[in-house]
């Protein structure tokens, strides 16, 4: 049977990153991904195509005026004519004028769509993607992709779109219009126009690759920006006075950027000069041959005025179409890295429409049948791991550090998917049951809690956003916050969090059982901090957990001895197995594994007068802190 761990996730990032690296992706897929982009936004795109027609037929009929003016009116001595001439010269440029402005708006509105369409696209992806991903990738590359790479596609998308149709058109139908003018004159125009193809064919292919190297460039920055200069990031780098380090860090990367846009720059500088020569050409060798012409009779001397009016029309949108070229493929290194980010699997998904979670007294709340799982090819961190937490039983885990305890915990809170073996929730896999009914039935307190920069009130009802105040009120009192809330400035509309009011540890965990309190979770799963609080602190958090407890299921893994003597069952985690089980009598009675981590951590506390109020950690070696 085939293990897909999320490992096999981080294999196909790292697969298609190779890729991006190794050259440009087949066309197809990119061009048809990008159309799926485009397509929502017909109706402006269209409306923008029509302006182009518009305004590349505007541009082409004043250099007409202007023949027959010189070959007609003129020669002709006919005031009327040259005077409606004149004001067409005026007008035509006028309604062209307004034309673009159309074409300007339409064109702002259709990238900025598409731009925002990404960027949601973006954000709804990163959201839904598994923890794994986030552990295998800094922060701050995520974001870069959410802000750069969007960021620079709209910077193409505002000079690729409509602009490149525009040129195209005028191109062709200058052409045609010389054409059909003077074919000799034409040709002699149009003959420098191949030339274009050579340098740009070139020069493309390195601007695809300057554009994907100044991005990745641009994320590694993001990431150290991230992590370094966020307020736990500077914390590290300041413990270990690693400043200057970092510094250096930033500056490599820094100076990584510094080439590769240097490098995305300079792209296309002998293309434009070779541009700039066969431009100052064309003119010189129209009216020379047309001149010749002239005097032979053989041409008249408007044509060739109009010709050289129709060459300046020519060589901008030419080169114009030659620098597309570049910004066509930078586009598609854009489009390439979005894909390859969009493209990420999403591991853990949610069946559609999925099943409720049915509470029954006869069936196990929580259930693992013979869970397999791996981080990582082959490295088992949960082995065969089977048991069942029946309605309202307190399920304890124990077991050394490093032993699995949190990953078992991160499975039943379906964060990762077992590799084999199933997950239930009274009855149903966990693949198969609804999002939003499991998130309901169940409530994770994790180690740390994180606080979003927001009041107390807003972190406590997060989720929640309908809580009536009573409900409040009753957790914060289960919970043994109001002293805290009293003592805050402005009490629940306090704003916590990285930059606001710092809740103590103590202080947090209350927060984090409060929020389920009021979550009211039929199964509980609970991380217990392993910090050692002082003996009033620790007092307040078992009464607080202590309501939370009564009446749930609960998982916990636990570092309180309270809660271990509460437990109905213990599962001791060795390695990835449960390696025992029973109640804290039983364990102890049969020694083993069990009976030396209880010495070991409770030796002293246990033989002391008063056993359940004793803090320790039944596991990490930074207990007591
Ligand atoms: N995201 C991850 N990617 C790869 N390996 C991981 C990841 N998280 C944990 N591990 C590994 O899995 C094993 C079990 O880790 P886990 O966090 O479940 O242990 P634990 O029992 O909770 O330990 P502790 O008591 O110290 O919290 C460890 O060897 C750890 O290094
Ligand atoms: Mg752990």
């Amino acid at each position: 049977m085939g293990l897909h761990g999320p490992w096999h996730h981080v294999r196909h990032q790292q697969q298609s990153l190779e890729y991006l690296r190794q050259g440009r992706p087949p066309l197809g897929p990119t061009l048809r991904w990008g159309w799926a982009l485009l397509r929502p936004h017909r109706k402006p795109l269209l409306w923008g195509l029509v302006t182009v027609v518009a305004g590349v037929a505007a541009g082409l009929v004043p250099p007409l005026l202007l023949k027959v003016l010189v070959d007609d009116a003129i020669p002709h001595g006919r005031v009327g004519a040259i005077v409606l001439l004149a004001l067409g010269m005026l007008l035509v440029p006028a309604a062209g004028g307004l034309v673009a402005m159309g074409q300007n708006y339409l064109n702002a509105v259709l990238t900025q769509g598409v731009v925002h369409d990404v960027r949601n696209r973006l954000y709804r992806h990163a959201a839904e993607l598994g923890l794994e991903v986030f552990t295998a990738t800094p922060a701050g590359e995520m974001h870069s992709r959410l802000i750069n790479d969007a960021g620079a596609l709209q910077t193409v998308l505002n000079q690729a779109l409509l602009g490149l149709v525009a040129n195209l058109l005028t191109v062709g139908l200058t052409l045609v219009t010389m054409v059909a003018l003077d074919w000799r004159l034409a040709l002699l125009a149009a003959g420098a126009l191949p030339a274009f193809a050579v340098p740009v064919l070139y020069f493309g292919r390195r601007r695809y690759d300057a554009v994907q190297e100044t991005q990745e460039a641009l994320a590694r920055m993001t990431a150290i920006l991230e992590e370094t200069l966020s307020l736990s990031g500077a914390l590290v780098v300041k413990s270990f006075g690693m400043e200057q380090a970092e510094a250096e860090r930033f500056a490599r990367v820094n100076g990584a950027l510094r080439a590769a846009q240097i490098r995305q720059a300079l792209v296309g500088q002998w293309m434009t000069y070779a541009i700039q020569v066969l431009t100052a050409l064309g003119p010189a060798v129209l009216y020379g041959y047309g001149g010749y012409l002239v005097v032979r009779h053989q041409v008249q001397l408007g044509t060739v005025v109009a010709f050289a009016a129709y060459l300046s029309r020519l060589y901008a949108p030419a080169s114009g179409l030659a620098g597309a070229n570049a910004t066509v493929l930078g586009g598609l290194a854009l489009l390439d890295r979005l894909r390859a980010f969009l493209e990420t699997p999403v591991r853990v998904r949610w069946a559609e429409p999925g099943l409720a979670v049915r509470p029954a007294a006869d069936m196990p709340a929580l259930a693992f049948d013979h869970v397999w799982f791996a981080y990582r090819e082959a490295e088992w961190v949960l082995s065969d791991v089977s048991f069942e937490a029946r309605p309202g039983q307190l399920v304890a885990l124990v077991g050394p550090s490093g032993a699995g305890k949190s990953t078992l915990l991160a499975l039943a809170a379906r964060f990762y998917d077992p590799d084999r073996g199933a997950v239930r929730v009274f009855g149903t896999d966990l693949t198969r049951v609804d999002r939003g009914a499991f998130r309901r039935a169940v409530a994770v307190v994790t180690q740390d809690l994180f606080l979003f920069h927001a009041t107390l009130r807003a972190n406590l009802t997060y989720g929640h956003p309908g809580v009536s105040p009573d409900a409040l009120e009753a957790a914060i009192e289960a919970a043994q916050l109001r002293d805290v809330v009293a003592r805050l400035p402005e009490g629940l509309e306090t704003v916590v969090g990285e930059r606001g009011w710092r809740l103590s540890g103590g202080e947090k965990q209350r927060v984090a059982i409060a929020r389920a309190i009021l979550h009211d979770p039929q199964i509980l799963l609970l991380d217990e901090a392993t910090s050692a609080l002082d003996s009033h602190a620790e007092r307040l958090i078992q009464a607080a957990l202590a309501r939370l407890f009564r009446g749930r299921t609960v998982l916990a893994i636990a570092h309180r001895l309270s809660t271990i003597l509460a437990a109905d069952l213990i599962l001791v985690v060795d390695r990835g197995r449960i390696v025992d089980r029973g109640t804290h009598t039983e364990l102890l009675a049969r020694g083993g594994l069990y009976r030396r981590l209880y010495e070991e951590q409770f030796g002293r506390a246990a033989r002391g007068p008063r056993v359940a109020r004793e803090v320790a950690s039944w596991t990490s070696p930074t207990a007591g802190r």
